[in-house]
């Protein structure tokens, strides 16, 4: 695997492959990150794992100073999922001076997330535009972890024409269900049982579903009970459409249970699909 940093070397090295798939990640790698390096390996002919933590879709600055990073494990991790490129490319190569274009998807990236961490969508609808346009893959992996995300990204290739087809892996869990996230290093011994919680409730709400309960008031408030007893309380929890993000009031369909929360100083973000 060669580990390169400007967009002149990621051309050289993808022109002339056969199907290009790109792994986007802000690094500090988990198994929810393997997942989709090794379906990218699986199906393509070139892997490339993009490793860039981000600033402009960091509201908070504190989030950004604590990031996890740690280039030197994450590369040999992705090696040995088979990736070919490492792209980890410095700030100014992504933000030269005198960058000045923002990508801002509308509606779905206003609620949720959006709602709760002002211009966090648009930093990352401009990289991830970036980052196609740099590497021009024929197929971009995400995980459903951030299945917001996944929603913004797919609105804005539609949108913008980008020609990338979105691969979507499921979301990687501990063996105590809470989701895997870069974030969790920072969970002190006791955050980390509470933040179990967050699974829990979301298991929760599917379970009322499968006994009959169609109402998401009463969804998100069965959520919210779980959420009391590890003593957290939900930044928000919603019951939405999975593709438009739209409130859902009766659940007739696919539908997404969302939430994020504050466990000590980490914010967690956790979803499960629930169907009649
Ligand atoms: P990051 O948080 O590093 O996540 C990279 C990818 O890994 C995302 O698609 C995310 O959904 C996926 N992922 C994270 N935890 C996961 C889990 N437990 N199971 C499955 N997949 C998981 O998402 C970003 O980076 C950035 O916003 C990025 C798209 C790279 C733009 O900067």
């Amino acid at each position: 695997m060669r580990i390169v940093r400007d967009v002149a070397a990621v051309r050289a090295a993808v022109a002339g492959a056969g199907r290009i798939g790109l792994v986007p990640t802000m690094g500090a790698f988990h198994e929810g990150h393997l997942s989709l390096i090794r379906a990218a390996r699986a199906t393509c002919d070139l892997v490339v794992v993009w490793l860039f933590v981000n600033p402009t879709q960091f509201n908070d600055a504190s989030d950004l100073v604590t990031y996890p990073r740690d280039e030197e494990r994450d590369a040999a991790l992705a090696a040995g999922c088979g990736a070919d490129l490492l792209f980890a490319p410095t700030v100014d190569e992504v933000y030269p001076a005198g960058f000045a274009t923002t990508v801002t998807v509308s509606g779905i990236a206003d609620v949720l997330e959006g709602a709760h961490r002002p211009g966090h969508f648009a930093g990352v609808a401009t990289v991830v535009a970036k980052m196609l346009n740099m590497v021009r893959p024929d197929v971009a992996f995400f995980g459903a972890k951030d299945a917001q995300q996944v929603a913004v990204v797919r609105r804005m290739v539609a949108d913008l024409d980008l020609g990338v087809e979105i691969e979507v892996l499921p979301i990687v869990r501990e063996a105590d269900g809470l989701a895997m996230s870069s974030r969790n290093v920072r969970l002190g011994p006791e955050e980390r049982r509470r933040a179990t919680a967050l699974h829990r409730g979301l298991e929760a709400a599917r379970t009322a579903v499968t006994g009959g309960e169609r109402d998401a008031g009463v969804l998100v408030r069965t959520v919210e009970d779980v959420l009391a007893a590890g003593a957290i309380t939900a930044e928000y929890v919603a019951v939405v459409d999975p593709d438009s993000f739209a409130p859902v009031a009766t659940i007739t369909g696919r539908t997404l249970v969302a939430l994020a929360a504050r466990v000590g100083p980490v914010r967690l973000i956790d979803n499960l699909e629930v169907a009649p």
